[in-house]
């Protein structure tokens, strides 16, 4: 959030108020982004994490704007009526020209209100919005990109409220729009062509042609036709705004070159950090998350659980699935090395890694059905062998005898675990992935561990689980949500190429997980500034700028063997020193521009940039 002390105008010029400091209840913050109540990525973690603080900051002074789905309305939402006169007034007008228009509060911590716009019910003005649009900025969208033709909707309809509200409000309150990335673009484009007085922030949390070269092996010539209108259309925002933003300092750079202009502010992205009035309540949520995760991997590996679960780690990568930016392309191939480290080291560690990334599927497959519902029987039979012999145990005692161990169970028992035994064989291999992929011959996960061979075969000491569907506590295959699961795990491994923050390894390091970052990530630049020894506190940063692919995967394999190589007590103590960086990850610092405690500055020192001693102390 802008703290109400931060002026704007010092940063590029904005209108005189900000610079007298208005009192928050003159001002009325929104908040746009088409990931508000609509999770698709790491924007959507922006939002719902600050709302808190936020909304402590604004109060009844501050909305959220996004677009309208039925199904994230129903189930994160309580709609109700606009409190604020002027905005209900404008919600009315839209109303009565056609458009649906929700309001209602958000139910996340500190429970924002938000204003959802209808796309679908809008979209027969679309025709006339693009030719609005071309007469104002000369951008013309094509009939066949979907995503920007929805973006140019809601961007008409979110100038169309602003022109409204600000109709109203007259002089008082004044109205800042803080837009986020490409799709909310056009909203901030016609907001300022049509001369609305309003102040306008627009952050970019990626550049559209950055993350398309980056990609390297994406079909570009036949995306060209989606590439270069939303390139202009990002651009456009991006010399429209008042102050312009960015998630870190690796993309401020991109922008500068890619986008012409440089970022007035580089605003770090924070987490919510919660603290448990148990100093160790992290590490027994690990213990207890870590035994569900064994659960399943007692069934997936079922007949093949010649590998100690005590000795086992669980290591993990999730997110959006691009190969290659998100590192999964470098990971793989590490792995194969450290399953060749691992077997000629003779090490009595097992690792199993999870790759969380969605792709299209048609369900589980019967295989991954299978192991849960083996193991499920084990279980059943142990308990009901169990109940009989307790019994039997219970009825000698009375007797005052202790009975004969031997006879204690009968033949039927024996029988029935027998049976139970039998259903473990298997002819085939533990299964890589978990669904029915529909695209599976062409999958560049499968297709390069098809490559590197890593089958789950009872010699390989790295084994691989491909879920290719984000995580969910109602999974009937692995009920957990995605928090639950990092918990569980040891650590995460995110060697991403483009990555302009990066949630996911700071999401690992407030629940006290370690994790693997690059030195190409924002969050990976921002822990390098910030702290002197990242490893020792279980952030480990790949270079991926300095080096070539190759040198990277060798460094990402030593770190992955060297963690295999520490002891349990080792790992207790580097997950304590990880969960203690939380504070430098939390909006109640980076909320507030330039509020980070930083070595050398004139806020309070940063205790991290010392030494740490070795994991042993
Ligand atoms: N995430 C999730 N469920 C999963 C995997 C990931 O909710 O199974 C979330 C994760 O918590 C993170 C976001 O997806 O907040 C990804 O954000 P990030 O900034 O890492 O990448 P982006 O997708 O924005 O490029
Ligand atoms: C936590 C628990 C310990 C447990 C340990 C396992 O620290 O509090 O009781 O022994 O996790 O750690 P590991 O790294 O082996 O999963
Ligand atoms: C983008 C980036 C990601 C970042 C997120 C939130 O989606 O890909 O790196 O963490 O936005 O800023």
């Amino acid at each position: 959030p802008l703290s109400r002390s931060v002026s704007m105008t010092s940063l590029s010029g904005l209108p005189p108020w900000e610079d007298e400091g208005l009192p928050v209840e003159d001002l009325l913050l929104f908040e746009v982004a088409w990931e508000v109540t609509n999770k698709v990525g790491g924007i959507y973690t922006v939002i719902q994490t600050k709302s808190k603080i936020t909304v402590d900051e604004w109060g009844e002074n501050y909305f959220l704007m996004g677009p309208y789905y039925e199904h994230n309305c129903k189930t994160q939402v309580e709609v109700c009526e606009a409190p604020n006169p002027a905005i209900k007034k404008t919600m009315d007008c839209l109303s009565s020209s056609g458009c649906q228009v929700r309001f209602g509060r958000w139910l996340i911590e500190g429970c924002p209100y938000v204003i959802l716009f209808d796309i679908g019910a809008a979209a027969w003005n679309l025709d006339r919005w693009k030719g609005e649009f071309w007469d104002t900025c000369g951008i013309g969208l094509p009939f066949h990109d979907r995503e920007a033709n929805d973006a140019l909707i809601f961007g008409s309809m979110v100038a169309w409220f602003f022109k409204e509200l600000t109709d109203q409000l007259q002089d008082m309150p004044n109205v800042i729009a803080h837009f986020h990335e490409w799709q909310a673009g056009a909203g901030l484009i016609l907001c300022r062509s049509r001369k609305v007085p309003m102040a306008t922030i627009f952050t970019t949390h990626a550049t559209l042609l950055g993350r398309y070269l980056c990609a390297g092996n994406v079909d570009f010539y036949n995306n060209l036709d989606k590439i270069y209108h939303r390139y202009c259309l990002e651009r456009a925002a991006v010399h429209c705004s008042h102050v312009f933003s960015t998630v870190s300092q690796i993309t401020a750079v991109e922008a500068d070159h890619i986008l012409h202009r440089k970022p007035d502010v580089v605003t770090p992205n924070g987490l919510n950090v919660k603290k448990f009035s148990a100093m160790h309540e992290f590490q027994n949520l690990h213990s207890t998350n870590k035994a569900k995760i064994q659960e399943f991997v007692r069934g997936h590996f079922y007949g093949h659980l010649d590998f100690n679960l005590e000795k086992t780690l669980y290591f993990f990568i999730a997110g959006r699935y691009e190969f290659s930016n998100k590192g999964a392309d470098i990971f793989l191939e590490s792995l194969s090395r450290l399953n060749y480290l691992l077997r000629v080291h003779k090490s009595d560690m097992t690792v199993v890694v999870f790759f969380i990334m969605p792709a299209k599927t048609n369900n589980f497959n019967v295989e991954t059905l299978k192991g849960q519902a083996v193991r499920k029987q084990l279980w059943d039979t142990a308990h009901s062998v169990k109940e009989k012999f307790g019994k039997r145990l219970y009825e000698s005692l009375l007797k005052g005898e202790i009975p004969d161990m031997n006879k204690i169970l009968d033949r039927d028992d024996f029988t029935i675990m027998k049976r139970a035994i039998y259903a473990t064989q298997r002819h085939s291999l533990p299964p890589v992935t978990t669904h029915n992929m529909l695209e599976d011959s062409t999958d560049p996960i499968l297709s390069n561990v098809r490559r590197i061979g890593l089958f789950n075969a009872r010699t390989d000491r790295v084994k691989v689980v491909f879920h290719p569907e984000f995580l969910s506590s109602t999974s009937p295959l692995l009920p957990m949500d995605y928090e639950e699961f990092v918990r569980g795990c040891h650590l995460g491994v995110f060697p991403s190429y483009y990555e302009p923050w990066g949630y996911t390894p700071g999401e690992c390091t407030v629940m006290g997980i370690p994790s693997v970052t690059t030195n190409l990530s924002g969050f990976g630049c921002f822990v390098e500034e910030h702290v002197s020894d990242p490893a020792a506190y279980g952030i480990y940063i790949v270079d991926r700028r300095f080096r070539a692919a190759d040198e990277s995967c060798n460094q990402l394999t030593h770190f992955m063997f060297a963690f295999c190589q520490q002891t349990r007590r080792q790992r207790i103590i580097q997950r304590n020193r990880t969960e203690r960086l939380s504070d430098l990850l939390d909006w109640k610092y980076l909320g507030r521009v330039m509020g980070l405690p930083r070595t050398g500055s004139r806020h309070r020192p940063n205790p991290l940039r010392h030494r740490a001693p070795p994991l042993s102390e």
